[in-house]
């Protein structure tokens, strides 16, 4: 992959693509973006609208409306095109009807001669993640979607208010699903390096806040609620996926080796195959470096497995 180009495609310029857009626009993270839409004309206006605030931004891109046949030179495909997840509609009720528009997006990039890392964050995301692998014949590790990375950031900010301390120092993951079935595995949630099951046992050792197995139960309800909350509210979420999205990209496009809880193909980790769901990897220029696996206790084990097994009967149900 040339990084000196930093060249990214967008598919899909809705609410999250634009997000998503305006983020890697304030944070200088690739120098060249396409934005490809079915309705071309939005496509024109987007890019027209980043441009004028090219003037106010520290980055120098190149912004514009395109086909998929520009994908073809691109490092990412980034995928945000699909239809809206209606209020109170779980993720997996999506699924049929996003299914069907993504070989009219896969097959044109791969047959541009795409030879980059596919993003995905169209819903539900673990299995369109999965749509795209098996269309696009890629190498696995360069297939990834977006995953519990946004809920990570949810839980760590919750429990960086909870414990007043700064979410960048909260080390807690969401796994599995991003959906109804993920799960925090609390067992591996530190504040730097104190676990933060030990701070239930604890009476505010060192001046820390206290924090019981209710408030965890509660935050974890919350972090997995949250979408429903905000589309209730506004009928959609979109700054937090699309910040979520520009910070994968910045790990892809500056080689960072960084830890992102993304959708990845479980290859006998944690036990699991032949499944797309959200874990801590290590994500550089070559997509997945790798599976990070995690010392899940037997429990946690356990409420991976199942979310991993929703996961699959939601997947062969669209074989069928
Ligand atoms: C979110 O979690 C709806 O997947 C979207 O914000």
């Amino acid at each position: 992959m040339r990084t000196d180009k930093r060249k990214v495609a967008l598919i899909g310029t809705g609410m999250v693509g634009m997000s998503y857009a305006y983020s890697m626009l304030n944070q200088n993270i690739c120098n060249e973006l396409v934005l490809i839409d079915i309705n071309r004309k939005r496509a024109e206006g987007e890019a027209m609208d980043l441009n004028h605030g090219l003037a106010f931004s520290a980055s120098n891109m190149k912004i514009y409306a395109g086909e998929y046949k520009d994908t073809s030179d691109a490092d990412i495909a980034v995928i945000c095109a699909g239809v809206a997840q209606k209020p109170g509609e779980s993720r997996l009720n999506l699924l049929k009807r996003n299914a069907a528009v993504f070989k009219s997006i896969v097959d044109p990039i791969t047959e541009s001669g795409f030879n980059g890392i596919f993003l995905v964050a169209t819903n539900p995301v673990d299995i369109m993640t999965r749509i795209t692998y098996s269309l696009s014949g890629f190498n696995p590790r360069r297939v990834l979607g977006s995953g519990t990375a946004l809920d990570t950031a949810r839980l760590r900010y919750l429990l960086g208010e909870s414990l007043s301390v700064d979410p960048r120092n909260v080390h807690a993951y969401v796994m599995g699903e991003h959906g109804d079935s993920e799960f925090v595995p609390w067992s591996q949630a530190m504040i730097a390096t104190k676990p933060i099951l030990s701070l239930c046992d604890e009476q505010g050792e060192g001046g820390m806040e206290v924090i019981c197995g209710e408030e965890l139960k509660r935050i974890e309800e919350e972090v997995r609620g949250a979408a429903y909350q905000i589309i209730e509210a506004k009928s959609a979420t979109y700054y937090g996926i699309g910040m979520a999205l520009s910070r994968i990209t910045r790990a892809i496009l500056g080689d960072e080796n960084s830890v992102l809880t993304v959708s990845a193909m479980l290859r006998g980790e944690y036990g699991q195959n032949d499944v797309y769901a959200g874990v801590p990897c290590i994500i550089n220029k070559n997509g997945i470096f790798r599976v990070l696996p995690l010392d899940l206790n037997e429990e946690e084990k356990k409420r991976l497995g199942e979310s991993c097994d929703t996961l699959r009967a939601s997947f062969d149900e669209l074989e069928k």
